[in-house]
């Protein structure tokens, strides 16, 4: 039965001249199938250089969005439209405008997880992955940072000389991860490298060994000596981590699971594919506006 739906969502995809594109959470069968599985920094950057006519994003709304913004004459296509990221749509927008106006020498720094108009009131986005080189490489003293609260100071430490005024929105998958549980499984692996999100709190990035995007945790993985690895992300990465290095062994925090992400399945997948729905739609506006600050970002690269 699985096999069927693997077979048929290859054959429609020929078919389509589509590409899967697939983020690092995603359903272990979900991950199985991608043509590219990153983070969402390396899934804007294989949407702009990929020559598929329709890509589809199994992923959450603001990197289909991303996606959709960088490539306007793609398809791009979510399998659940209602796979929403909580915090990306913790902006207010008339706020953002007032703290704006209060701040008229600060530049906007917007998190990719935010909304398209979120992104055409910032000067630069920027993803976990190069949070920290975004910032440094800002003109400005004073920088609006939008909206995790958790990578916000997570920067700020790392570049003490700008002001950093911090939106106060959480992941709530990430915020939930308690430094006890942690603690916990150091004390049970003492010998266990600690890898955690920056979305995480600043007490559990504190007591980490490395705090780092999702493919950042991939590529360390790969390279470090270290045979064992507590996660303090989404819990599905291990299933990427195990697979490509099954030799080690991975600690996940059992409950950090992200609902959005676990809306894409393989039936969803296959009737995307069928269907060629739904579609990411945007208004030109806002596209040719959230481009700018997608489009600086993307000139800066990642720094993991
Ligand atoms: P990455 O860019 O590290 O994959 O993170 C995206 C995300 O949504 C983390 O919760
Ligand atoms: Fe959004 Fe958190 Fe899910 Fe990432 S893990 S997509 S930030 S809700």
């Amino acid at each position: 039965m699985k096999n069927d739906i693997i077979k048929k969502i290859q054959d429609l995809k020929l078919k389509n001249n589509a590409v899967i594109l697939v983020h690092n959470y995603q359903l272990p069968e979900v991950q199985d199938i991608a043509d590219f599985l990153g983070d969402s920094l390396d899934l804007a950057k294989k949407a702009q250089n990929t020559d598929a006519e329709t890509i589809i994003f199994c992923g959450v709304d603001f990197m289909a969005e991303s996606a959709k913004i960088l490539n306007p004459d793609k398809n791009v296509i979510i399998p659940d439209i209602t796979a929403q990221c909580p915090m990306a749509n913790m902006v207010n927008i008339p706020n953002l405008l007032k703290l704006k106006k209060e701040h008229p020498d600060a530049e906007v720094v917007a998190y990719i997880n935010t909304t398209a108009e979120a992104k055409t009131h910032s000067d630069i986005c920027c993803t976990s992955a190069n949070g920290v080189k975004v910032v440094k490489s800002l003109s400005s003293k004073k920088i609006i940072f939008i909206p995790d609260q958790n990578l916000g100071a997570y920067i700020q430490k790392q570049v003490p000389d700008k002001e950093m005024i911090i939106w106060p929105g959480i992941c709530l998958t990430h915020h939930k991860i308690r430094k006890q549980d942690i603690l916990k499984l150091k004390k049970e692996h003492p010998k266990a490298e600690v890898l955690v999100h920056p979305e995480c709190k600043p007490e559990v990035i504190y007591i980490a060994d490395y705090a780092f995007s999702t493919n950042g945790m991939i590529n360390h993985v790969k390279e470090s000596d270290a045979k064992k690895f507590i996660i303090g992300t989404e819990k599905e990465i291990c299933y990427r981590l195990k697979k490509e290095n099954p030799k080690k062994e991975f600690y996940p925090i059992k409950y950090a699971i992200c609902p959005n992400m676990k809306k894409i399945t393989l039936d969803k997948v296959l009737k995307s594919l069928e269907t060629l729905e739904p579609k990411i739609k945007l208004s030109d506006e806002i596209m040719q506006n959230a481009k700018k600050p997608l489009q600086r970002m993307m000139d800066i690269g990642r720094i993991d």
